[in-house]
This record gives structure tokens, C-alpha cells and sequence, in this order.
């Protein structure tokens, strides 16, 4: 079967006062029905702004989609009605667990009046474009799916919650509501943008077992963003490395753990044990965008660089099954060598 989303060849710049910033340059990558993909990268590789393209909500003023495609279950969304996203796609097929969940409630409603909201307009049981209407029958239903899902995310008493303030509950708490309220419109895919970064570590496992486990449980996929490594093995069954705002390895999570081809995931795992130090082992620093370097954005930070890795970006090659990298360099596989 086709993958639910295959991401080709996207290309977004944003207009800023100093020139256009060149921030995803031709990615390319995809997520099976059902399967977790990590997209790994630090901070600033782009990967909010891929999420938000995939959304539709990058924003209109700044940013250019030069060329590329987002295929969504047979569907190109860049060259859907925009009218028809909003009300058929997003929050509907495409969910999204932000990274902080404080902003992402309005202080001054109670946590049920904007769950009630919520399944107003996108209630698998709502009829797209059926307007402001909310019929009561369909409300008493919606409410009673609402609490059996408070309680599969082991939030203690949810009737009792649903009349508290955003403020009311706790930090782990709005996480798991905000991964309730992307569950219960029954999406095809969550996009969950570093959906932990901001709670502590302990609450962060809790919460990434929840995920992953209610994921496989809806056979929902899951496209989840993170600077980490680490987070990434715990959850993901595939992950895309970015670099810069280009992809440079695709893998499942034991081949690539294992063995990385690309210099840089290689550096990148290799800093694991310090990853609190970002991949500060790397000499150099993340390129400004507004003029990348040519060709792999990498290069002037790669060991193995050439003449090669300067003039031209690296085709996609075939490291392994299903395993995708972009090198002219890459590294030998290390599981062949050892044996
Ligand atoms: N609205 C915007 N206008 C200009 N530049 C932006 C905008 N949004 C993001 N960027 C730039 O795009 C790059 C990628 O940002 P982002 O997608 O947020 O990365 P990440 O989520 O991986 O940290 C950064 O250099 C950031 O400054
Ligand atoms: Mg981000």
C-alpha cells in the first residue's frame, strides 16, 4: 500500500529584511499508515517549518513554497482549495500536539468549553460544512467520547477536569489533553512538533509510552519532531535526519542506531552521551540560511568532504532496505566491517 504522506522535493523560503532565507531546500521523505517517523534535527534544521507546511499554516505573508509536493492519502495538499483543507484535513485527518501546551489553550475558557469546540467542528461524527450547527444528539455522544478518551490518557477524574482552567491542571497534564484533543477527531496522522521538550524528563518518558502506545493502538501514524536522539529511539519505528533544512538519512531506528551512513548522524549519535551539549563535538556552526552553503549544506563541517560535496547536493542512494542516504561520502557500514 502506499505511504500515507510522501513529502517530495520541498522547497520553502521565507522572505525576511535581510533576504530570502533558504530553510527547507528540495526534502524529501515519508511515512507509512500506521508507522512513527521521527524527523531529528537541531534546533533551527527546519523542522516546525516542515510541520507547518504538511499543516498548511506556514505563514502567508513570509513564506514561499517554490516547488515540491505533499501527498496526503492520494491527495496533493499544496494544490488543494484551501477552503477544503481547513475544514476536511486539518485538525480532522491531520492532527497537531504542539510543543507547549500552555500556549496552545486560551486562558480564559474552562479545558471542556474548548474541547466542546473543538468536536463542534471536527467531531468524526461532524459533517464537513455543516456550519455552526451542533446538534445536542450529536453533543451528548461527543462529550461521552471525550471522557472515555481523558481516561484511556490516564487523566485522573475528567469530568472533574473539563471544568478547570488551563491553568488548573499541570504541565504533564495539558500534554496529555493536547494528545486527547488530537486523538478524538480519529485522525490518520499526528504531527506531534517536540510534543515533550518543555515538561521534565520523567513526565516526558511517561508521556512518549502514551503516545506510542495509543498510536499503535488506532493504528494512528505519527510524524513526531525532536532535536534528540535519544527521544527518538524510545519512540520511533523510522527516522529522517535533517540537516540545515536538507534530509541527509532515512532509516528504521535499529538499522540506523546501528549503523549511520551519513558522516553527519554518525558525529550526531557519537555526541549522544553529551547530548545535553547539543552536538557542540562538531566543530563549526549551523549555517545562516539566507546564503546556505552549496551543494550538502554539511560540507564545510564534514571530514570527508571533496570538491564533489560543494558543487552538487548528493542524489538519494540506497544504503540498506529502506535505508536512504545523501553522501557522496558515506561512511563504510559498520556492521558489514565488524563481521
Ligand atoms: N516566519 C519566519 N520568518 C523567517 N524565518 C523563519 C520563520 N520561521 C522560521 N524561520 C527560520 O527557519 C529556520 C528553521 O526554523 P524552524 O522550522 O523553526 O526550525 P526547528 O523547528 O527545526 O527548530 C530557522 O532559521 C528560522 O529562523
Ligand atoms: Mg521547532
Amino acid at each position: 500500500m502506499a505511504d500515507l504522506l510522501t513529502v517530495a522535493d520541498l522547497e520553502v523560503g521565507f522572505q525576511t529584511d535581510s533576504g530570502l532565507a533558504r530553510v527547507l531546500d528540495r526534502v524529501n521523505f515519508h511515512v507509512g499508515r500506521g508507522e512513527i517517523v521521527g524527523l531529528v534535527g537541531e534546533s533551527g534544521c527546519g523542522k516546525t517549518t516542515l510541520a507547518r507546511a504538511i499543516l498548511g499554516v506556514l505563514p502567508a505573508n513570509s513564506a514561499r513554497i517554490s516547488s515540491g509536493v505533499i501527498d496526503f492519502d492520494g491527495r496533493n495538499l499544496l494544490a488543494e482549495d484551501p477552503q477544503d483543507l481547513a475544514t476536511e484535513v486539518r485538525g480532522r485527518l491531520i492532527t497537531f500536539v504542539p510543543q507547549d501546551p500552555f500556549s496552545s489553550f486560551n486562558p480564559v475558557f474552562t479545558i471542556g468549553a474548548q474541547i466542546d469546540e473543538l468536536m463542534k467542528w471536527k467531531s468524526p461524527d461532524a459533517e464537513p460544512g455543516s456550519g455552526r450547527r451542533y446538534p445536542r444528539t450529536r453533543r451528548r455522544s461527543d462529550r461521552a467520547r471525550v471522557v472515555e478518551l481523558l481516561r484511556t490518557v490516564q487523566l485522573p477524574d475528567p469530568e472533574g477536569i473539563l471544568k478547570k482552567y488551563p491553568h488548573e491542571v499541570s504541565g504533564g497534564q495539558r500534554q496529555r489533553l493536547m494528545i486527547a484533543m488530537a486523538l478524538l477527531p480519529e485522525p490518520q496522522l499526528i504531527i506531534a512538533d517536540e510534543p515533550t521538550t518543555a515538561l521534565d524528563v520523567t513526565i516526558q518518558a511517561q508521556i512518549l509510552k502514551l503516545l506510542k502506545r495509543l498510536a499503535a493502538e488506532r493504528r494512528v501514524s505519527v510524524l513526531f519532531t525532536t532535536h534528540d536522539l535519544g527521544t527518538a529511539y524510545e519512540i520511533c519505528d523510522r527516522v529522517t535526519v535533517m540537516y540545515a533544512g536538507q534530509e541527509v538519512e532515512s532509516a528504521p531506528s535499529d538499522d540506523f542506531f546501528a549503523a549511520p551512513r551519513h558522516p553527519y548522524t554518525k558525529r550526531l549519535l557519537e555526541s549522544l552521551p553529551s547530548r545535553e551539549h547539543g552536538i557542540s563535538g562538531i566543530p563549526g556552526q549551523i549555517p545562516a540560511l539566507i546564503d546556505p552553503p552549496s551543494g550538502c549544506r554539511f560540507h564545510p563541517r564534514c571530514t570527508s568532504v571533496s570538491a564533489r560535496c560543494a558543487a552538487a547536493r548528493p542524489d538519494v542512494s540506497e544504503a540498506g532496505p529502506d535505508h536512504l542516504i545523501r553522501c557522496h561520502h558515506p561512511v563504510e557500514a559498520a556492521r558489514e566491517a565488524a563481521s
